[in-house]
């Protein structure tokens, strides 16, 4: 949550890229931006509320002079969504400005402090600590590097900041801990950046920073150094080209153009490597016991995962929402094996789930999306997803990914790795098919019912999970409050609050699940609901057939999955809201 980016340059039209930059990761934070530039000696900062482009379009962020800047796209955490609160901040006398992602735990105890010495605030933030310690160690005679340095250990929780001074005008210097910061280099410009997806296209060396290390910028190079000041040898990655591709094309919205590409990204989520595979099918199958856990959508695609796990490979396994591992804590010991599924790799909640495990002595394995996560280096194996950027706020393509990577796993615990390859590649057609066929009939579903409170999707057994998932799809982008259960849980309580002409959307494949889901919703509809079914087979008691193409029962979560998006973008369009940035969320979540 929140994007940063710093940009040294002799580039004339610096704000521009920093905005151009920021765009590229307003998925992680929406609700204000501002740019802070070094220009003739001295500091200039524009900022304001809304998303980036009604801001520019008020400050013009993008127009301001200087050839040295740094740039932070917000998701509020401490303090609302207001002008003051909004990055950068800066020391006393104007002379420092920084722009932070992460929480500063301790916050409260070190402004009060710099109050009592004098610092005025002008924020609510935890962030303006930082430029307010900087002042007080700069004013020691200590360098901005010297001072990030000093500051860093007595800064609580989590961070990746950038430092511009006035008294050093051509650097900027980072660092970061616990909170994602890359550097990158081109022909006379260095970047630091939350994601490398900002800096597609324009740099030829990436360099991810460690946790504790300190970066320094100037136009021409990074340097890099320990969180003792010790200079350090870094050797730079290429940037992946797959990551450079982070346009809409000729889409509206990348959630649609996201939902378009499931075809083609499950075909690669199957180019996998075998050993790896099998490595990670013996750990689970020998491990005393298995915890699975994730937030959201990718526990959604774990809960699918654990049916997979257990029909194909004889292997229970509990899943853990990932901000409630803690508590069970106690029971996780090193015969216990974590699999931590996230598509960002950062989620807070997850790593430090792993984290814990880590220190109980467990095994590690982790499936991600976005190479070189923080949840990565925590893990002994990593699977990744391999669907490329996804930059809707909503899962859509990794999640499809996520199941197929369960699916490529429990056949592995059987020697069945190649057929499962196989058979998620067949699968790819039939999810294009069930994008084309379903087009007119979803837009006859969202014209009915893109004004109802209230929606209800039931399904059974390893279908039960593409229920949650999608009355997850529909709350988040289209604000309309809908749950998702097991079917026959209706009966015990929410059945009460069906009635005439509530939509219940009923996943009935034709699979061992059909005829108890069937009877579920026949119960549902003798209370008045609409019946919405999701399923390959017709029944006279739908008032809406979404249409799925008949396959092997362990793959319809697939297939059943993608118009249960379509469903979910199409109100929301409907409803007149932007799908890629709904209210209130960020794609990657950073805070607890
Ligand atoms: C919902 C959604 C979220 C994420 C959740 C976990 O559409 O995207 O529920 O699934 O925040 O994120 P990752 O997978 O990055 O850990």
């Amino acid at each position: 949550m929140c994007g940063i980016i710093g940009y040294c340059s002799k580039d004339t039209k610096a704000s521009s890229v920093i905005f151009q930059d920021l765009k590229r990761m307003e998925y992680r934070g929406y609700d204000s931006s501002g740019i802070a530039m070094m220009s003739g000696g001295k500091l200039l900062i524009r900022k304001g509320i809304g998303k980036l482009d009604e801001v520019n379009r008020q400050y013009k962020l993008d127009k301001m002079p200087g050839q040295v800047g740094i740039g932070h796209t917000r998701w509020a955490t401490h303090g609302g969504v207001t002008q003051p609160n909004t990055h950068p901040h800066t020391d006393c006398s104007g002379q420092i400005a920084v722009i932070h992602n992460g929480i500063i735990d301790n916050y409260q105890e070190l402004r009060k402090d710099l109050i009592k010495r004098g610092h005025r605030f002008a924020s609510e933030t935890d962030t303006e600590v930082i430029p307010h310690k900087i002042e007080d160690e700069m004013k020691r005679g200590r360098t901005l590097q010297e001072a990030v340095i000093a500051i860093a250990p007595r800064l609580h929780g989590s961070y990746a900041f950038l430092a511009i001074s006035t008294r050093e005008p051509g650097k900027i210097v980072g660092t970061r801990k616990g909170s994602p910061l890359v550097v990158g280099l081109g022909d006379h410009k260095a970047f630091a950046a939350s994601d490398s997806l900002a800096l597609a296209g324009q740099i030829n060396q990436l360099f991810p920073l460690g946790e504790g290390e300190v970066a320094v910028l100037s136009a021409d190079k990074a340097v890099f150094y320990d969180s003792t000041g010790r200079e350090i040898p870094k050797k730079a990655i290429k940037p992946d080209a797959v990551w450079s591709e982070n346009d809409k094309g000729s889409y509206d919205y990348f959630m649609l153009k996201e939902i378009m590409e499931q075809p083609k990204s499950l075909v690669a989520a199957a180019l996998q490597d075998k050993e790896i595979f099998t490595a990670v099918s013996l750990d689970i199958l020998r491990a005393g016991q298995v915890i699975v856990t994730a937030c959201g959508s990718s526990r959604y695609a774990a809960l699918v995962g654990r049916y997979l796990f257990s029909s194909v490979g004889k292997k229970f396994c509990e899943v853990v929402m990932a901000s409630e591992f803690q508590y069970f804590a106690d029971s996780v010991n090193k015969n216990t094996l974590v699999l931590a599924i996230s598509q960002s790799g950062e989620t807070l909640d997850v790593i430090e789930g792993v984290e814990l495990a880590r220190q109980e002595g467990a095994r590690i394995v982790s499936i991600i999306n976005r190479p070189q996560s923080l949840l990565g280096e925590l893990s002994h194996n990593v699977i990744y997803l391999n669907c490329g950027p996804e930059i809707g706020v909503a899962a859509t393509k990794s999640f499809l990914n996520q199941l197929a990577v369960f699916y490529l796993l429990s056949f592995s615990m059987v020697h069945s790795f190649d057929m499962a390859v196989d058979n998620i590649r067949k699968v790819s057609r039939q999810v294009s098919k069930t994008i084309e066929w379903n087009g007119e009939e979803i837009a006859r579903i969202t014209e009915k019912y893109h004004q109802k409170n209230d929606f209800y999707y039931i399904a059974r057994g390893i279908n039960f999970a593409i229920a949650s998932e999608g009355a997850l799809k529909l709350k988040e982008i289209s604000y309309i409050h809908a749950e998702g259960m097991p079917a026959g849980e209706l009966k015990h309580g929410t059945l009460s609050l069906i009635e005439e002409g509530t939509p219940v959307l009923v996943i009935c494949p034709g699979d061992y699940t059909y005829k108890e889901t069937l009877s579920n919703a026949i119960e549902a509809k003798a209370r008045g609901a609409q019946i919405i079914a999701v399923s390959d087979v017709n029944n006279e008691i739908y008032d809406h057939w979404i249409r799925l193409p008949k396959v092997h029962e362990l793959l319809y979560p697939i297939v059943a999955a993608v118009p249960l998006q379509l469903l979910a973008y199409s109100m929301a369009i409907k409803r007149g809201h932007n799908p890629d940035m709904p209210r209130n969320l960020a794609k990657s979540v950073t805070v607890k």
